[in-house]
């Protein structure tokens, strides 16, 4: 038995047609499918890192994708701190990002005196 992709005409499953929403990613329009994660909907939008680390201010994303890391924190609502691979993506959420993270004291010695 070989792996093949089954037409959705003869699939047995039957699957109904997809739903598509409608969430705001950092004040833009991004759509998505019923079902997906708000990670689901963003990386399927190109949408790559959506905070940056307090060390070093590196870009983050999706990492684990199974809620055990908490790389991919954000804003859902006005809610911190939610995992974007754990919270599902329903029509009309509003989702920012983490901009206000607190920046590692070294990274804000090497910047220089204010
Ligand atoms: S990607 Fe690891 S908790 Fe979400």
């Amino acid at each position: 038995m070989g792996t093949y992709r089954v037409a959705a005409q003869i699939d047995s499953i039957a699957p109904e047609p997809a739903t598509v929403i409608t969430i705001s990613v950092d004040g833009v329009a991004v759509d998505g499918l019923l079902g997906q994660t708000l990670a689901g909907v963003m990386l399927g939008s190109d949408i790559m890192a959506w905070r940056n680390t307090s060390f070093g201010d590196q870009p983050r994303g999706l990492f684990c994708g199974i809620g055990i890391c908490f790389e991919c924190l954000v804003v859902v609502n006005g809610q911190r701190d939610v995992r974007a691979c754990q919270r599902r993506a329903a029509s009309g959420d509003q989702i920012e990002f983490h901009r206000d993270l607190p920046v590692h004291v070294e990274d804000a010695e090497s910047e220089g005196p204010s």
